[in-house]
């Protein structure tokens, strides 16, 4: 074999490796840039070696023609539908049913989540993906072999020798919740229209002439059975099929279960339904399969579905109700979020009477007028939301959703920045909708964690004017806590001395509770270990503060704005001077200051650490850093490849020093 030859077949075999990985494994053998790495090499070989490409090469998962149009595919094997259950009874019946058939008293079943997506099989030919179908009306689909091949999680090729000469894998083809948010977030900032749910997205994503459209969207293939088979003996039962699929490089879901009788079976539907929310993909019930193969020939089928599996169904995340009313909410930041008013409805597993409607462009977009029938969505942790209005059932005339000209709150006039879909009330300083939102914010768990001080009390405290901002909170007394309705001596004492605990906190959850636009969570342990010191967040440029982790120029000139503001200064200092006190986090604490007073820059490519975190431990060590090399630099760390920096310093004299010697000057510190 040449040489080329060689490195083409290792590379190609590696990233099948950490494909699988990746895909079906969740757990990665390689970063995204080693995977990108290698991919381009292949590409690299494959273009100066164009008769060594082969058709399975993961470089040949994107075709670059659109089709014409679909060509119709027959199954060999029809694809079926299953019969519905809705209860335990209606469990207890199937077995029943099928036991007394078999001569048996207790069967065992294969119970696995049933996905809400849409059918695909995948026809293999001697290992090969030669075809691809949907489900069409059961016999006949249609060929989308060129959208299949797009998708990461369809093997090209099979892992394994062990496969029959031909195997056709069926399963389902879905988009996990998060990825669809993503999705859908990209529709609407390119003024798309959203999707309706991940099921219509995935459908439609498939049924794409262009496979280039069908390769940006997230689609992930899960196998749950095999169909048509030639030339090779397969497990015999349903729960060592789906082992085997997994073994030759299929993902499958990793609920599934073997029980025996139909107790145990709608004991595995209620562990699945209360997951539910969390189970990364929509499902819509449970799919209960007798697991032994010869049994469930024996059972056969009637009509479209099969006697030996049932689909015992879950509520449904999608329900129509009527559009009562919307009324609009002053969030914390100002912006203004329309809710609409349900008539109620059970969807998802709850009762639901209220839904977002996120903002103008989505009250646009879904042109929902009151009174309409509408489809509410709820699934995951998200909130509920219309997902559709159903005009062809609207009667007569219907008054269209009104934005407000003003703020609801506060009554002053409502702005909206150019290429943001917020419409917003600016009156952040003096709009009681948004100053008590600030309060909630800074007590709230993950911000200064102040319990025993809840949304009622806080809303109390600022009706009566004894708590306006967040620095108000900390000169409350606990006689006046004592005097207010329904607060008793007891809590009042708790209260205060749970305020009086926030006092000593942490940086990042200082910096997250004040609020700042955008400025969450994550952004707000990024500023911290950036910096080490809220003086440099607060007079920051926005170049600094860009140069902080994940912080873009809108996020920073938030930051910025937030810190230009007087008020806001004002604020940090009664804070200050009420005695909060904070000290970094654990993982990022404060080493001896053995480098105060020196100006530091970082340049070239360094081993054990970013630039970035070279950056925060030499300011946790006291200094300073800078962008560039001038006449104030102290030291330039200089790793391999570096470039002008270096020799600037040198012509300046300044003192250079390698990754080994900072090592030896961070566990001097550390001692
Ligand atoms: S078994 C004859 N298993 O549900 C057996 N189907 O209503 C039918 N589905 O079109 C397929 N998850 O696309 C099976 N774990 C699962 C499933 C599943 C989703 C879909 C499938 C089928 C529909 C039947």
């Amino acid at each position: 074999m040449s040489s080329p030859e060689r490195e083409i077949k290792e590379l190609s075999a590696r990233l099948d490796r950490w494909s699988l990985a990746y895909h079906r494994d969740d757990s990665p053998l390689a970063s995204d840039a080693e995977y990108d790495r290698a991919l381009r090499r292949l590409r690299e070989l494959e273009t100066a070696h164009p008769h060594l490409i082969s058709r399975t090469s993961p470089t040949q998962r994107v075709g670059d023609k659109p089709l014409d149009q679909f060509t119709s595919v027959r199954h060999t094997l029809p694809m079926l539908s299953l019969d519905n259950a809705f209860s335990g009874d209606d469990l207890e019946a199937f077995e029943q049913r099928n036991a007394n058939k078999l001569g048996l008293s207790v069967l065992r079943f294969c119970c696995e989540p049933k996905l809400d997506g849409v059918a695909m099989s995948l026809l293999y030919e001697d290992g090969v993906l030669v075809r691809a179908a949907t489900r069409g009306d059961g016999t006949t689909g249609e060929d989308i072999t060129h959208n299949a091949r797009t998708m990461e999680t369809v093997p090209l090729r099979l892992q394994g020798g062990d496969y029959p000469t031909m195997l056709e894998v069926r399963g389902e083809v879905v988009i996990p919740r998060a990825a669809f948010h993503r999705m859908n977030e990209k529709q609407a900032s390119s003024g798309e229209p959203a999707f309706q749910n991940p099921r219509n997205a995935a459908a439609g994503s498939l049924r794409q002439l262009d496979p280039r459209i069908t390769a940006t969207r997230p689609l992930v293939f899960m196998a749950y059975s095999v169909g048509h088979v030639e030339g090779g003996i397969l497990p015999g039962s349903h729960s060592e099929t789906l082992s085997y699929l997994s073994r030759i490089g299929f993902k499958t879901s990793k609920l599934t279960q073997v029980v025996d009788g139909w107790q145990a079976a709608e004991a595995f539907v209620d562990r699945i339904l209360e997951q539910r929310d969390e189970i990364e993909v929509d499902i819509d019930g449970v799919v209960i399969k007798v697991n032994d193969f010869e049994q469930q020939l024996a059972l056969g089928f009637v009509s479209r579905a099969p006697r030996w599996a049932i689909a015992r169904k879950f509520p449904a995340q999608e329900e129509v109700t009527t559009l009562l009313g919307v009324d609009f909410q002053v969030g914390r930041t100002g912006a203004i979020t329309p809710v609409a008013r349900l008539q109620p409805v059970f969807v998802g597993g709850v009762t639901v009477s209220n839904a977002t409607l996120h903002n103008a462009d989505e009250i646009a977009r879904l042109d929902v007028r009151i009174g309409d029938q509408v489809i509410v969505r709820r699934a995951g942790d998200v909130i509920p939301q219309i997902v559709k209005a159903l005009d062809d059932r609207r009667e007569g005339d219907l008054p269209k959703v009104a934005f407000p000209q003003e703020c609801p709150d506060c009554r002053d006039a409502l702005t909206r920045d150019l290429n943001e879909a917020a419409i917003r009330c600016e009156n952040s300083l003096a709009c009681p909708a948004q100053q008590k939102g600030a309060l909630e914010h800074f007590v709230s768990r993950k911000a200064m964690d102040i319990d025993g001080v809840g949304e009622k009390l806080l809303h109390q405290l600022f009706d009566q004017g004894l708590v306006s901002d967040i620095a108000d909170l900390y000169d409350l007394t606990v006689e006046q806590l004592a005097a207010l309705d329904r607060m008793g001596h007891k809590s009042a004492v708790k209260a205060i001395e749970a305020i009086e605990g926030s006092k000593a906190t942490e940086l990042p959850r200082f910096l997250y509770a004040l609020g700042i636009r955008e400025v969450g969570e994550a952004t707000a342990r990024a500023l911290a270990s950036h910096f080490v010191d809220l003086g440099m967040i607060m007079t920051a440029s926005r170049e600094s503060l860009e140069e902080v982790n994940d912080v873009g120029p809108v996020v920073a000139s938030h930051i910025h704005r937030f810190f230009s503001r007087d008020m806001n200064r004002e604020l940090v200092g009664r804070l200050i001077d009420a005695g909060l006190v904070w000290s970094l986090p654990k993982e990022q604490v404060a080493l001896k200051a053995i480098l105060a007073g020196q100006t530091w820059v970082v340049t070239g490519k360094l081993e054990a650490m970013s630039r970035d975190e070279a950056g925060a431990t030499i300011r946790r060590l006291g200094g300073q850093t800078a962008g560039s090399v001038s006449k104030k630099t102290d030291v330039l760390l200089a790793g391999p490849g570096a470039g002008s920096k270096l020799s600037k310093a040198e012509s300046l004299g300044v003192k250079i020093i390698d990754e080994d010697d900072f090592m030896r000057l961070l566990a001097e510190a550390e001692l």
